[in-house]
């Protein structure tokens, strides 16, 4: 799709769709008020004899028109006016999209981003408009025979009274998220028996073959045991599939000893309990283990069409957990890569143990911040459904930057506590730590074990079991929480004042 932004006369701009966005019981906003005027009342009469009620979401096609240079006209209702925020504006472009989806619309003249929205200005107003769109065009239909239709919707347009570099900038950070998030989901929503720890691996190395600033390195089962990276090795000691750790180096600054700033993915790519064993219903999503390195992968991808002049290393921890002959079992005690010793009381607590040894290795990266994407516990999406990724960190100021990225982003994150009381819950009698901490504040006891390996860098930890993806009916990868990690990055790089410009990406 082709995004670009547009200025002049707008009844007289050519398009197949003139797209309008309109309050419910409101004043027609000034654009959509210029095209009634030009359509001699047409707009304002449908409404006012109750053919179109503009709930948010609801839309209207109207053909025949004469008087602009549009073909057609899409009326799409934004609710009440000063309920108008980010959520309803972006259910507004879901609809468009329906709308238009299955219509011969080639190309599309928006103005919905005229609409006010709650604490957005035009610049958000925008980026979450492209973002929407490139997330409802998303279809995953690789081992289908039958493939969905491409919709015959190739560009569109944003009506500007002045088409400014930051709006172009809008629109380069937006496809940009759409692009991280894509790669994400499609790596995500492949199957175990396809996207193994070994596969990974190779998506690191294509993209340092993509990409002149990347360099990846694989690290083996051999040299993590050279290492002593027992933990890790022990959660994939019941798989056939090799462990693979992939790192993915993007130094875009210039300088090869930056300090980096390191995500840590976790890559089970897939999680069947171990001989803790999972009940079957539902165990294929544990394909989605993976969500943590899928979503560092996406940020690369996203990171490489930005080209930011920024050092960000990706950590793809990838391994299976699996029942075997050979598999670590309860009571089992694990020497670290840092030299604390473990007990395992529950193989199914098996993230916590690849990524300690995960975040003891990235010590040797010289790290600024180090973050750890993971999907990590059931008892964070009791604690916050599916609609915010937990966030735990020692760090007030990283995490008021996480959570400051996460409500810019439109990609939700809520704050969860640490501290001693959960690391008591930990208490072994046999081992430094037990893996797991009891039944209660499961979310917290998981990132308080990760804490004890994370004591020489500042850190965050985001728990994304519930916000990876969805299931039911519309199961899949949801790209999750790519768009907050690309924000915190863009925010680093204006934060320190490096000089880049994006709108130059911006093709007219
Ligand atoms: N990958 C799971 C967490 C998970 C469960 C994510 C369900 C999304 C949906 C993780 O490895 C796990 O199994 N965690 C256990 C920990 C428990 C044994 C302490 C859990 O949350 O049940
Ligand atoms: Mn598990
Ligand atoms: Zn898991």
């Amino acid at each position: 799709m082709q995004y670009a932004l547009m200025n002049g006369e707008i009844t007289a701009l050519p398009s197949d769709c003139l797209v309008l966005g309109v309050y419910q019981h409101g004043d027609l906003d000034e654009c959509t008020q210029r095209i009634d005027d030009a359509l001699q009342g047409k707009l304002s009469a449908l409404i006012e004899k109750g053919d179109f009620a503009a709930k948010c979401g609801q839309t209207v096609m109207l053909y025949d028109i004469t008087g602009i240079a549009a073909q057609r006209v899409l009326l799409v209702g934004a609710g009440k006016k000063d309920k108008l925020d980010v959520r309803q504006y972006q259910k507004m472009w879901a609809a468009v999209f329906t709308a238009l989806k299955d219509s011969g619309v080639e190309t599309a003249l928006c103005c919905l981003h005229q609409l006010s929205v709650r604490d957005r200005n035009t610049y958000w107003k925008v980026r979450f408009a492209v973002e929407q769109l490139a997330r409802s065009s998303y279809v995953f239909d690789r081992f289908k025979k039958e493939k969905a239709n491409a919709p015959a919707l190739r560009k569109v347009q944003f009506w500007c009274e002045l088409t400014e570099p930051t709006l172009e900038t809008a629109i380069v950070e937006a496809q940009a998220i759409a692009y991280g998030v894509k790669a994400t989901k499609d790596i995500a929503n492949l199957p175990a028996n396809i996207a193994n720890p070994a596969y990974l691996a190779e998506c690191a190395r294509e993209l340092a073959q993509e990409c002149d600033v990347v360099i990846a390195t694989v690290i083996d089962e051999a040299e993590m045991a050279k290492l002593g990276m027992n933990a890790y090795l022990a959660v994939s000691r019941g798989s056939h599939n090799p462990a693979f750790m992939s790192l993915i180096d993007y130094n875009n600054t210039g300088n090869p000893d930056a300090q980096p700033i390191v995500l840590v993915g976790k890559g089970l790519t897939f999680d069947a309990g171990g001989i803790s064993l999972k009940p079957s219903a539902d165990m294929d999503e544990m394909k989605y283990d993976m969500g943590g390195a899928a979503a560092v992968y996406g940020v690369m991808k996203a990171l490489t069409k930005l080209q930011l002049p920024v050092r960000v290393i990706g950590v793809l921890a990838g391994c299976e957990n699996m029942p075997d002959g050979n598999a670590y079992r309860p009571g089992d005690i694990l020497t670290t890569m840092k030299g604390l010793s473990v007990e395992v009381l529950n193989t199914d607590a098996e993230g916590r143990l690849v990524l300690c040894d995960a975040l003891t290795y990235v010590e040797r990266l010289n790290p600024e911040v180090v973050i750890d994407i993971a999907t990590l516990t059931g008892a964070c999406v009791v604690a916050l459904g599916q609609h915010n990724s937990g966030l735990l960190s020692p760090n007030e100021s990283l995490a008021t930057a996480l959570l400051d990225a996460a409500a810019q982003a439109g990609d939700k994150a809520w704050r969860l506590p640490l501290g001693e009381e959960y690391s008591e819950q930990l208490k072994s009698n046999f081992a430094d730590l037990a893996n797991i901490g009891g039944r209660w504040g499961g979310a917290s006891t998981a990132g308080a074990f990760l804490s004890h390996f994370t004591e020489n860098y500042t850190w965050a930890h985001l728990d994304i079991a519930g916000t990876a993806w969805k299931s039911g009916a519309e199961k899949g990868a949801t790209g999750r929480p790519v768009a907050l990690l690309v924000q915190y990055l863009l925010d680093q790089v204006n934060k320190k004042g490096t000089k880049y410009n994006l709108s130059a990406l911006y093709s007219r």
